[in-house]
């Protein structure tokens, strides 16, 4: 028996919406009067008869983007039926369909209660339903809740690090929280999938565009592929031929276009424009902001004490607004904040003296990632609130690469100067010299967050090395 794409996924709708067989083949025959669903006991049967002749993985090959979900559907099924185990194993780490959905279809095909319950323990919840939970007492609202079982499909809770090297090098009681340990190698993975995450359940996300050879287009490209939607990553002509590999590895369509970043914004924004699409920004959004908040909460859970300071890198303020909003969530709001930049990628700095947004005329900074040329409006609110206080602090670019070379002989990971620069308020001693100046009434324990990079290696490491004679 062979089915059309179209009348599979016809089929694999009407039983998952009616969950009964009768009423399938009911509905299939009015909607295709001229196919027939041959006699079969139950959905199980029918979906091992379709596949001995049709194959799921040439459908999703040529799938339309609309069909997404009921394609994905259709092949969990092929595979709970050749073979329930493996397949309810390969169910809890790949499938981007419902809690109910899952639960029905697993019931129906009669897997036994354990294989049920290992199946649905970390199946994506696409419907809002029941298993959300709250990482920290005092977290009341939003990403934590955003089901934590989609946190650890698409983010993986990153450990809070004592390091004894930081902490024998200032005195202080030095935690780090280890987002370079997100799978593309930054934060940027939290705000971004939960982006791409929210417009998938709201049926608008069909086809990504984002325009950034830098992390936010590697959390883009990680996320799509991880939902199994179509991504296309738009980088202009100056970006390094090895950004584009990475990409296409995660299956991005890679486009090169503009000589300047913004040609490429562009175009993605043009793209973007049709029906079902969905712009990625590297950092002006409400919900990135939301879903990078969830490091804090995780971090308040993971520690159990408040730490005296935080440390933050800032670019274009996605990561400091996630970072406040966390703190809120978790009754930090009295606990200062310590925002790092580099001279030449300053945009929060030049803000503040200002008392309003201004744009560089250009980043001159080594620390590529930080550079946006003017801040998302909405850290300058925040600054003024003072809950919590921000501190802002500059660090030279030598500062920023030294610490990332000394970071990587204390811990043995590789970091983008960005993150050096939060790192650089360790090493560069900048927390102690705000002690002495009277600007933090107490620094016993930081916070640091390690924000990552994924555009770093040991040869670019070694190139910094001899640039900055370090
Ligand atoms: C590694 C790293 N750290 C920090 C930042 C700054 O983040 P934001 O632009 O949200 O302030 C970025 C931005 O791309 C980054 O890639």
């Amino acid at each position: 028996m062979v089915f059309s794409l179209q009348e599979r996924i016809a089929i694999v709708e009407a039983y998952l919406s009616s969950g009964s067989i009768k009423k399938t083949r009911d509905t299939f025959t009015h909607k295709f009067p001229n196919s027939k669903v041959p006699a079969c006991s139950s959905v199980q049967d029918l979906v091992r008869k379709w596949h001995t002749t049709g194959s799921v993985a040439n459908a999703k090959r040529n799938k339309p983007a609309t069909v997404r979900t009921p394609v994905v559907v259709a092949d969990i099924e092929a595979r709970i039926s050749r073979n329930p185990r493996s397949s309810a194993r390969k169910l809890s780490q790949e499938v981007n369909v419902s809690r109910t959905t899952c639960r029905r279809v697993l019931k129906s095909l009669s897997l036994s209660r354990r294989i049920q319950r290992k199946a649905m323990s970390s199946v994506i919840s696409c419907d809002g339903d029941s298993s959300k939970v709250t990482d920290h007492p005092n977290s009341s609202t939003a990403p934590n809740q955003l089901t934590s079982t989609v946190r650890d499909k698409l983010y993986i809770e990153t450990p809070v690090l004592h390091s004894f090297p930081l902490s024998d090098l200032t005195g202080m009681k030095v935690y780090l929280k280890l987002d370079n340990l997100q799978p593309p190698g930054s934060f940027k993975m939290r705000g971004i999938s939960h982006l791409i995450q929210k417009a998938a359940q709201n049926g608008t996300c069909e086809h990504v565009y984002c325009a950034s050879g830098g992390n936010a287009g590697l959390a883009a490209a990680f996320a799509s592929k991880q939902l199994g939607i179509p991504c296309t990553i738009i980088l202009p002509v100056t970006t390094p031929a090895f950004v584009a590999d990475s990409l296409k590895v995660l299956d991005a369509e890679v486009r090169v276009h503009g000589e300047v970043y913004d040609e490429a914004k562009n175009l993605a924004l043009e793209l973007s424009k049709q029906c079902g699409s969905l712009y990625v920004p590297a950092f002006e959004h409400p919900d990135i902001w939301e879903g990078h908040s969830s490091m804090i909460v995780e971090a308040a859970r993971q520690m159990q004490v408040k730490p005296d300071v935080v440390v933050v890198s800032v670019g274009g303020g996605g990561l400091l607004n996630g970072v406040i909003q966390g703190m809120r969530q978790v009754g930090w709001d009295d606990v200062p904040v310590v925002a790092m930049e580099t001279h030449g990628a300053h945009s929060f700095d030049a803000a503040i003296k200002a008392g309003e947004v201004v744009t560089l005329p250009a980043i001159t900074s080594v620390a590529k990632t930080l550079g946006a040329l003017s801040v998302t409006p909405s850290i300058l609110e925040y600054y003024k609130e003072a809950k919590p206080p921000i501190i802002n602090c500059l660090v030279t670019d030598k500062e920023a690469v030294s610490a990332c070379v000394k970071f990587s002989d204390d811990h043995r990971f590789l970091v983008e100067p960005a993150c050096g620069a939060s790192l650089a308020a360790i090493y560069s001693e900048v927390i102690l010299r705000l002690k002495e100046e009277g600007k933090l009434t107490k620094a016993s324990s930081v916070l640091v967050i390690v924000c990552g990079g994924a555009i770093v290696s040991s040869s670019v490491m070694e190139a910094w090395k001899l640039q900055y004679q370090l």
